[in-house]
């Protein structure tokens, strides 16, 4: 906000009706440095006040028309004016008269004759209560305009911030949309390999779809966040794709493996990863598959990985997949029964599967009744 610059003469409004009475006045005040604007009825008095920068005002009472009483109320009704010094300049002495001076609201009289020393006197010392009341008044006008100043910056970095989240929002609303078509994508990809395994081996499609299904719970019991637990789910219901490149005799042979025959049939989770290291993925299907019989203590495969070398979701999968191997009937042999599963992870706690992933499935099966489907 703007403010006019502080005048260096004070101006003083002299009204009279009498210009011999303004005249004396207005040179004594000249030549004390003062500057003079002059009236000689209320009505030019008022017009004079709102044209130029008046700082005190001599007023006579005794005018025809509007009388220095009703000037002064008429001043004091525009709220620019609360606080200018008016000085009534009158030959009247009853106190009547002053009480209703005061209640018009002016500072001080002076009574005709006056004595110049007198008035100058009074002029010197209303002009310091006005330029103390204007100190004041610019100094609360500054604070008022530095107040909105700020409030308007904060309003703008308000509006800043609003849009920033905005943005940021629909930034993330996108990404969303982006990863749930490709979930769907992968979804469908994954169900086109689940039906390739079923077709050929519905023992390992059935396997496949259990383990997923107890790796899902263990994740959850394990407190995982939702986003790797659909991961280690995705990845369980594939995750041995890559026995699609072993002869199915190899696969269903009801007598002992040789050692050529294992070695064969241990490179399916070399090949689940060929299979999938393509697939576009929010989750790490191809590794997880890859690691899914590694074991803690290094005595797994096909990459002996060991500990923190193998991923949490592997882990998982390690587990739920010795389980449902273990309970339900192979074309081979009958199930061992979930305890004697239970009893493989509880013993290999700490040393072949991750004792975490291990305490939770003992958990879910003890005491939180899972249960594997058709056992
Ligand atoms: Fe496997």
């Amino acid at each position: 906000m703007l403010f006019a610059p502080a005048k260096v003469e004070p101006v003083i409004l002299i009204v009279d009706d009498q210009p011999q009475n303004i005249k004396p006045l207005e040179t004594y005040f000249v030549l004390q440095g003062y500057e003079i604007v002059k009236a000689t009825n209320g009505e030019e008095a008022l017009g004079k006040l709102s044209g130029n920068q008046i700082d005190l005002i001599l007023l006579d009472v005794i005018m025809p028309g509007m009388d220095g009483f009703e000037v002064t109320r008429r001043v004091r009704q525009d709220n620019t004016h609360r606080l200018l010094p008016i000085i009534l300049i009158t030959v009247l002495w009853e106190t009547e008269d002053r009480v209703k001076g005061i209640e018009a609201g002016c500072d001080g009289f002076i009574s005709k004759p006056f004595d110049n020393i007198e008035i100058l006197a009074r002029v010197k010392s209303l002009l310091k209560v006005k330029a103390y009341n204007d100190l004041m008044s610019n100094y609360q006008k500054e604070l008022e305009s530095e107040v909105i100043r700020r409030t308007e910056e904060s309003k703008h970095a308000l509006e800043n911030l609003q849009q920033e989240i905005t943005e940021r929002k629909k930034a993330e609303e996108q990404l969303q949309r982006t990863l749930d078509s490709l979930r769907k994508a992968v979804n469908t990809t994954i169900q086109v390999m689940v039906s390739a395994v079923e077709t050929r081996d519905p023992y390992t499609a059935g396997h496949q779809i259990r383990s997923a299904n107890l790796a899902r719970a263990i994740a959850t019991e394990m407190g995982l966040p939702p986003e790797k637990v659909e991961g280690i789910r995705m990845a369980g219901s594939i995750h041995d794709i890559g026995k699609l490149s072993i002869p199915a005799e190899i696969l269903s042979k009801p007598t002992k493996l040789s050692e050529t025959e294992f070695s064969l049939i241990k490179e399916h989770a070399r090949q689940g990863y060929e299979i999938l290291k393509n697939v576009e993925s929010p989750w790490p299907l191809a590794e997880i598959v890859r690691q899914h019989h590694e074991r803690m203590d290094g005595s797994g495969y096909p990459r002996n990985l060991k500990g923190e070398e193998i991923c949490m979701e592997a882990r998982i999968l390690a587990v739920s997949d010795v389980v449902e191997s273990m309970a339900s009937h192979r074309p081979y042999r009958p199930g061992l029964g979930i305890h004697v599963a239970l009893e493989e992870i509880e013993k290999n706690s700490g040393t072949l599967y991750d004792n975490t992933v291990a305490d939770a499935c003992l958990r879910l099966f003890r005491e939180k009744g899972f249960k594997l489907e058709g056992t």
